[in-house]
């Protein structure tokens, strides 16, 4: 392709170190579609005639559908997706072919190229992260008015309802789909026409260039548009927190599925056995997700640091953008699909549970709350409470076995209805206040998202 100022051939050690095409090739159909556009762009400037603008077009498409089908064979002597499509295209149709890289350069045609092949995983991965939430949304309906007791620092703090725990999930999930879906727009913007680096001296229409392939908008700046790769580091960051989401839910799941815990059992589709301990049914999926975000992460970090020294404009570098793009998309994928399974054969042990969250001790802050109620200002309750709990542990009595009496030495403020706020279902109920999780409010949460995801 470059053949014109060189005497040598390219060192074969160079062509094996320098070849991308073994992991673009996957960027074809964009490739395809970007060629196609563009070669409409060179109609309109007068550069193609309608019939070589056909015959571009007609032969482009055959090779996609070869490509489809496997019967393409790239080559690594072409180097990339790119150069293989273009040079195919040529020794089939000819002189037209030789004109379709007119005013346009690879670094602008790359970037088209990857910016496409984002903007359509975006849209994938979307609909993976909602079809998430629906699982866990699910999952929590399932589950009913099981309550169990929430965590701090994974010490008991006070009961919620396991489907709200759930809903945590989906909120940040929400998040995630809401930062894809603003990384698309950054994403959807046509850098071809940028050439090289400085344009072309050949104008064509680039609006017009960027409405055939469903860009908003065409890029601004010859310059930063061929070393622009602010996008894929935005989209994989959202990538890695959805990552970090589904670690922390793996984490989780991992808990709960143990027997200390019990709070939930996994299907056997979905877990693992041991070669050596017959007994042993592992959470395998949970903790592969939880090792796989650190790969995501290291992604992140891959196309920080390659960008980071790069002076302008393109760069060979930039190569190496799309490993771990690729890498990323693929592997969320899969984590979200997988997840998505698990999650809907995961049940939730009402036994355990409950034996769980009927810890007197959970309702320690109640207490505190019903002292306030009576006219005794927080701290004061928090220290009465404190001490009533050391009583409780010492005396090996739960809240509820005491008597009034016994209250009344902590504080005289506690009166009969004390044992009230002591009833668990009435505690649950109490907890009304928006974003809390009474049984009515986590209800109208779990219609919220049926809706909102069913539309
Ligand atoms: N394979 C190259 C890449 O991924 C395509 C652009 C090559 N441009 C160049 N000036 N050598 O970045």
């Amino acid at each position: 392709m470059w053949k014109g100022r060189f005497a040598q051939e390219t060192s074969a050690l160079v062509q094996r170190y320098g070849e991308s095409v073994s992991f673009d090739w996957r960027l074809f159909a964009h490739d395809i579609a970007g060629s196609i556009a563009h070669s409409k762009g060179l109609l309109k400037a007068g550069i193609l005639t309608a019939d070589e603008q056909q015959k571009i077009e007609t032969g482009l498409l055959e090779i996609r559908h070869e490509i489809e089908k496997g019967q393409f064979e790239f080559k690594e002597s072409l180097e990339d997706v790119h150069m293989n499509i273009e040079s195919e295209l040529t020794k089939r149709i000819g002189p037209a072919g030789a004109k379709l890289h007119t005013a346009r350069s690879r670094n602008d045609q790359v970037a088209t190229d990857v910016r496409l092949y984002s903007r359509a995983c975006i849209d994938v991965l979307v609909k993976l992260t909602r079809a998430m939430q629906a699982a866990l949304i699910e999952c929590a309906e399932r589950g009913g008015d099981v309550v169990m007791p929430g965590y701090t620092h994974l010490q008991r703090g006070q009961p919620v309802l396991f489907a709200h725990h759930l809903l945590a999930y989906v909120e940040m999930l929400d998040r995630d789909a809401a930062r894809l879906t603003d990384c698309r727009k950054r994403v959807n913007v046509l850098p071809l026409g940028s050439g090289a680096l400085a344009g072309s001296t050949i104008i064509l229409d680039r609006e017009f260039v960027a409405q055939q392939l469903g860009f908003d908008g065409v890029t601004q700046n010859s310059m930063d548009a061929v070393s622009d790769r602010d996008f894929i580091a935005e989209l994989l960051f959202a990538i890695s927190l959805i990552g970090v989401h589904l670690s922390r839910l793996s984490e989780d799941v991992i808990l709960w599925a143990s027997a200390e815990f019990g709070f939930v059992t996994l299907s056997d589709a979905h877990t693992t056995g041991s070669s050596l301990m017959p007994q042993k049914k592992n959470p395998d999926v949970a903790e592969l997700t939880r090792g796989k975000s650190a790969r995501l992460i290291g992604n992140l970090m891959s196309i920080l640091t390659l960008i980071k020294g790069l002076p302008m404009t393109y760069n060979r570098d930039l190569q190496e953008d799309k490993e771990p793009l690729f890498d990323s998309i693929d592997t969320l994928g899969l984590a979200l699909e997988v997840f998505t399974e698990m999650i809907s054969g995961m049940d939730v042990n009402r036994a355990k549970t409950t034996a769980a969250a009927s810890d007197p001790m959970l309702l320690a802050t109640d207490l505190a709350d019903y002292l306030v109620n009576h006219g005794v200002p927080f701290r004061q309750a928090h220290e009465v409470i404190g001490k009533l709990v050391a009583y409780s542990i010492e005396q090996k009595r739960g809240f509820g076995e005491m008597k009034l009496e016994e209250f009344q030495r902590f504080s005289p403020a506690f009166e009969a209805d004390v044992t009230a706020c002591l009833n668990l279902e009435t505690a649950m109920i109490a907890r009304k206040g928006i974003g809390a999780p009474s049984p009515q409010n986590v209800k109208a949460q779990l219609a919220r998202w049926r809706a909102a995801l069913n539309a």
